[in-house]
């Protein structure tokens, strides 16, 4: 039998590719294919047109298949398809580790460059170590990550993530790490604006922690500036300034994971730049290439790169790399990239956009089964009631049904999670919210 006569892919033909993070038996009895994008778009095998709601995972922030980049990533692979980043280089690398760094907050100007967010994650978290190693004080091995975090799927992401289901399988994980608790509560938050009023104090958990452990034992603490993956979660107002008031107090570092805040999401280059608070380490990958080729990246304070730089000038500094480090495609891509998003002024089109999202998504406050509605930048998620003792049910009901009316949006656990591209217009988010609104009043 062919399952989709466009392309002649029958059930058999199907098989031999397993796909991640996906129920396998049930996509490829019904799958879910797309052969084309563009802005906002994306078409499906049977030709429909679907808004996306998403970003592709978090990561097309300037909408589909800009033509500029397009354009970069094949002019480069005609030109030079691939130099090793391991004692050589090419020029594009450190033009955009620049560029990169001209983007930053103060301070955070050394880029490392990666393939992927996981990458990015584990390779801060080694960073981590080797720096306080670097400095003659090898006892700060200890991770701290958090509840409800996500931070890729590598052993030391894992590690410091937060959520059961993605560890469970795979265990057991680095011994050396410990969590704060996630900042959610719906009783004390349900229905915020933006940053919650409530939650700050949840910071002080660090000290608490530190105090078990001993202080000088703790490498560093890794958050997601507005935790994604585990919910849409904007951090409580003074929170990331306490975490970050902590970590000065007993020399740890602070990682923020922004692979979903980096790159304009928030209204602002990254998420430090618009919380105001300045980690020591960035992680940052997605909307790094707007999608089209992967890449990651960690973006270190001078301070830490400068740990490193001791010894024989000939010496490796960081034994850690990858085969694809500043790949020549990624690097045109991501070059390309930031003059799309600068030539759109897109971090302050975010910005004003934000208010009209937020309003938007609050509009659904009172419609059946919603019992929360949390926003910030152009980020937000949709909780709805579970059918008593079936845990994700009606959110995924009701993301099937936007679906079938010609919107993607994702769910996370009870949550509807919503990421568009950052060229959306209000017209589009209109029409996102309007069919999240008609698929929840018809969920039984
Ligand atoms: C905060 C965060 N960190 C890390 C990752 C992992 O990125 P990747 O899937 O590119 O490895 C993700 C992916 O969604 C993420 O949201």
């Amino acid at each position: 039998m062919t399952i989709v006569p466009q392309m002649n892919l029958s059930r058999e033909a199907l098989e031999p590719y397993w796909l991640p993070f996906t129920s396998n038996r049930a996509f490829k009895a019904k799958p879910r294919l797309f052969v084309g994008a563009k802005g906002m778009f994306y078409t499906t095998a049977e030709g429909r047109q679907l808004l996306d709601g998403m970003a592709g995972l978090w990561c097309v922030n300037a909408g589909h298949g800009p033509e500029r980049i397009t354009a970069a990533i094949r002019e480069q692979a005609g030109h030079l398809d691939y130099v090793s980043s391991f004692q050589m280089s090419h020029p594009l690398a450190f033009k955009l580790a620049g560029r990169i760094a001209g983007l930053t907050p103060e301070g955070l100007d050394r880029v490392f460059f990666v393939n992927s967010g996981s990458e990015a994650v584990d390779t801060a978290l080694k960073i981590a170590r080797a720096y306080h190693r670097a400095r003659g004080d090898a006892g700060r091995t200890r991770l701290i990550g958090r509840a409800k975090g996500y931070h890729g799927m590598g052993f030391g992401g894992l590690s410091v993530a937060g959520i059961a289901r993605h560890r469970r399988d795979f265990g057991p994980l680095l011994g050396d790490v410990d969590h704060l608790p996630h900042t959610y509560n719906r009783e004390h938050q349900a229905f915020s604006r933006g940053q919650p009023d409530w939650g700050a104090h949840l910071a002080d958990e660090l000290e608490a922690i530190a105090q078990i452990h001993d202080p000088s034992t703790i490498a560093a603490v890794i958050v997601e500036p507005v935790t994604g993956s585990g919910g849409v979660l904007p951090p409580p107002k003074g929170y990331l300034e306490r975490l970050r008031a902590i970590c000065d107090r007993h020399g740890i570092l602070l990682i923020f994971d922004e692979v979903i805040t980096g790159y304009g999401r928030l209204g602002a280059p990254f998420g430090s730049t618009a919380l105001g608070v300045t980690p020591d380490i960035i992680t940052c990958a997605k909307g790094m290439t707007n999608g089209a080729v992967p890449m990651g990246g960690v973006i270190a304070s001078t301070k830490v790169y400068d740990a490193f730089m001791t010894g024989p000038d000939e010496a490796v500094e960081l034994m850690h790399g990858y085969t694809y480090s500043g790949h020549p495609l990624a690097c045109a891509a991501g070059l390309a990239a930031i003059d799309v998003y600068e030539e759109l002024d897109l971090f302050a089109r975010t910005a004003r956009i934000a208010g009209y999202w937020e309003a938007q998504a609050h509009s659904l406050q009172g419609e059946p089964h919603i019992v929360d509605i949390r926003n910030i930048g152009l980020l937000a998620a949709i909780e709805i009631a579970p059918k008593p003792g079936e845990p994700g049910s009606r959110s995924a009901a009701a993301g099937n049904l936007c679906y079938e009316a010609g919107v993607l949006v994702r769910t996370a656990g009870d949550a509807l999670v919503l990421s568009p591209p950052l060229i959306i217009t209000e017209a589009e988010i209109d029409r996102i919210f309007d069919t999240i609104r008609q698929a929840v009043r018809a969920l039984a």
